[in-house]
């Protein structure tokens, strides 16, 4: 099968396209047909080694000290069951699906990956593109997370979204005006229609001083509204959402949440398949996540963009 390969650590060009033996499903395990796959901010960070500050060494020590002991990177897939291992019995070849490959097994960015039958793999609906199925859950997984279980936004409240456009943004801001919530997103001035598209009601540019609120909830999906610039933003009960954080304000949060009324939320989103059963069930009330789609001769292109921090929404390989 072709895959993409990463053997060292670096920027886009680490990455090639390889002729590797086809994955075969164990016991209970599948094998997919990858129709199209994600390349997220995360599958950037993962090839670079560029975790926020402070979680450089732990992810380092995760994924091969020297060089990738997983060389086919890639989470997010869409695509089609192929064969099942022996004694699986919730799916059948044929079957049209999308997932995420578990932790930091990787290997989606390729014709095939295998997965757990019981794991992060869900029925693809007929109304779902394989492109947009590939590039569903990154963003759309992170807003919920923050939005509603960590955060608890309430419909009424006041959000301020910084970094409003990209895969966790465009999800967040589309999700609490979903949720009934009044959204503010900061933008770059030519992504403001985009914002506004999405249901923001106010836009303004991150490189100003953000809108005074006070808001219920600011999500810095960016990572530049830390704790000191965001407690003047926030109610007497409001909630920030670092996304973004490093290390020592992810401990700060977790040791000290709660902050004279208002409070802190952080940590790697929970990725559990009711995670994405409620995810997926928003697709019903209308989410569709934004594409760029690119073939896989142009994976190099793909990294890159994915690596610039400034994407509108998501971006897909796509293999067939
Ligand atoms: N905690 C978790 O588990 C978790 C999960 C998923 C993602 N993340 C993190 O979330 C971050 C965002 O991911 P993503 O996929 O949404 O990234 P992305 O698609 O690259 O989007 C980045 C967004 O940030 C905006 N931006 C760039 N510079 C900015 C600045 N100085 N101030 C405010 N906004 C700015 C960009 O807007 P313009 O294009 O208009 O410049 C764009 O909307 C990444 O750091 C990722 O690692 C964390």
């Amino acid at each position: 099968m072709r895959a993409v390969t990463a053997r060292r650590y670096g920027g886009p060009r680490v990455l090639a396209l390889e002729t590797l033996p086809r994955p075969r499903p164990g016991p209970r395990e599948v094998l997919i047909r990858v129709e199209a796959f994600g390349v997220t901010r995360g599958d950037a960070r993962l090839r670079a080694l560029d975790a926020p500050r402070g979680m450089g060494l732990p992810l380092r020590l995760a994924l091969g000290v020297t060089r990738p002991r997983r060389v086919v990177p890639g989470r997010e897939f869409a695509g089609t069951v192929a064969e099942v291992g022996p004694g699986v019995t919730r799916w059948t070849a044929g079957t049209p699906v999308m997932g995420i490959t578990p932790g930091l097994t990787l290997g989606a960015a390729a014709d095939y990956c295998v997965v757990a039958e019981g794991g992060l793999l869900v029925r693809r609906p007929d109304t779902l593109p394989v492109p947009e199925a590939a590039g569903y859950f990154f963003g759309l997984l992170t807003a919920a997370d923050f939005l509603m279980d960590q955060a608890r936004l309430g419909a009424h409240e006041r959000v301020l979204v910084n970094g409003a456009t990209g895969a966790v943004g465009a999800a967040a801001t589309w999700l609490a005006a979903r949720l009934g919530a009044t959204v503010t997103a900061l933008a770059s001035p030519g992504n403001h229609d985009f914002a506004r598209a999405l249901g923001a009601t106010e836009t303004a540019d991150y490189r100003a001083p953000p809108p005074p609120g006070p808001y219920d909830v600011v999500l810095d999906v960016a990572g530049t509204l830390p704790w000191r610039q965001a407690r003047p933003l926030l109610t007497d009960t409001g909630r920030l959402g670092l996304v973004s954080a490093a290390l020592g304000p992810q401990i700060a949060a977790s040791l000290h949440p709660n902050r004279q009324g208002r409070r802190l939320c952080a940590g790697l989103v929970k990725e559990t398949p009711q995670a994405l059963a409620r995810a997926l069930a928003f697709h019903a009330q209308g989410y569709r996540p934004v594409i760029t789609a690119l073939p896989l001769d142009a994976i190099v292109e793909a990294h890159r963009l994915a690596s610039s921090g400034h994407k509108r929404g998501n971006v897909v390989v796509l293999t067939v």
